[in-house]
């Protein structure tokens, strides 16, 4: 990203400069070092660096440009949540979860590499983004750091993402209630989204007013960009989505595509996206691109 403010840029622009960003930043940090465990750190930066749409970091970076957050501080909180999220996309792809042969339309990467591998990259990703997070360089005020460290710990955990992961191996589909659905995907999806959206408004310490329109955006949004990609799944072309399709419902997973049809469940994302967009109706202009990515969080193709 240049010095341009990441606002005055149409959508798909502002995603490619936050993908840029993110991986200029990232790069230094996963130099290979020479002794046998170059090894994990060719896993960490193929796992990062083989496209995906940084969605993440770009709610970090949206989010942030509402209080002025200065860019390479953001930049920073963007690069560690991008770090928690490939290393979740890995260890799901394991054959102990969705057993997946291609992430990103690339080889997932216990098979480019080996599942043990893949487990420690993950593992070293986790680690790397509260490393990221806990250093004076991404923000001056321990207590902020310390707050960005506590909620993406929260947001990782039991009672967020890995949470949500081990209701969505465990749960049989048919067994469970919408409400329930909601629940898992708010967690195993949710959590993570609307961190790095939160994560902009503790960096400008925003309002507990304002913080709370955000919440519930992100809330919103996190929804509708799970029940698309459930949607993907039934739908999509796999050249196109990058990763296998028509594999929710033979897995049995808990999906709302799968408990009320594909047409009520793109209604339903729609209504949430719309939604979403909503709670941004006390910001002016500068939330233009937080309400163009929910509706692209609905209507992408991958
Ligand atoms: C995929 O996330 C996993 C989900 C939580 C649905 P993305 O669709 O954001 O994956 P990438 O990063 O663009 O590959
Ligand atoms: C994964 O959900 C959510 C994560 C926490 C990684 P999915 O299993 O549906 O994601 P994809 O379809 O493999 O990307
Ligand atoms: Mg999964
Ligand atoms: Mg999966
Ligand atoms: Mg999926």
């Amino acid at each position: 990203m240049n010095d341009q403010s990441l606002s005055a840029a149409p959508l798909q622009t502002a995603l490619i400069a936050t993908s840029e960003a993110v991986e200029r930043i990232l790069t230094p940090m996963l130099a290979i070092p020479t002794g046998p465990e170059a090894r994990v750190v060719e896993c960490m930066r193929y796992s990062l660096f083989s496209g995906g749409k940084r969605l993440r970091p770009f709610l970090v970076l949206a989010a942030s440009e509402l209080f002025g957050v200065g860019k390479a501080q953001a930049l920073r909180t963007a690069a560690a949540i991008e770090c928690v999220h490939c290393y979740s996309l890995m260890h799901d792809d394991l054959p102990a979860m969705d057993d997946d042969d291609i992430r990103r339309g690339k080889p997932t990467a216990h098979i480019k590499f080996d599942e043990a591998t893949a487990v420690l990259a993950g593992d070293a990703l986790q680690a790397l983004a509260f490393q990221i997070l806990s250093e004076s360089d991404t923000h001056a005020d321990p207590s902020v750091r310390v707050e960005l460290v506590s909620l993406l710990a929260k947001a990782s955990g039991h009672s967020g993402m890995v949470g949500g992961q081990m209701i969505d191996l465990t749960a049989d589909g048919h067994n469970l209630c919408e409400a329930e659905v909601y629940r898992l995907q708010q967690l195993k999806t949710g959590a993570l989204i609307s961190f790095s959206v939160e994560a902009g408004a503790i960096l400008g310490r925003a309002s507990p007013k304002v913080r709370q329109s955000l919440q519930y955006y992100a809330h919103d949004l996190g929804l509708a960009f799970q029940i698309a990609d459930d949607l993907l799944d039934v739908l999509g072309d796999a050249d196109v989505v990058g990763k296998a399709t028509g594999k929710d419902e033979d897995a049995g997973k808990a999906t709302l595509v799968g408990l009320m049809g594909v047409e009520k469940a793109a209604r339903q994302a729609q209504i949430l996206a719309d939604q979403a967009i909503e709670h941004l109706a006390d910001f002016d202009e500068r939330a233009a691109l937080l309400r163009a990515v929910a509706h692209f969080a609905v209507n992408r193709q991958n």
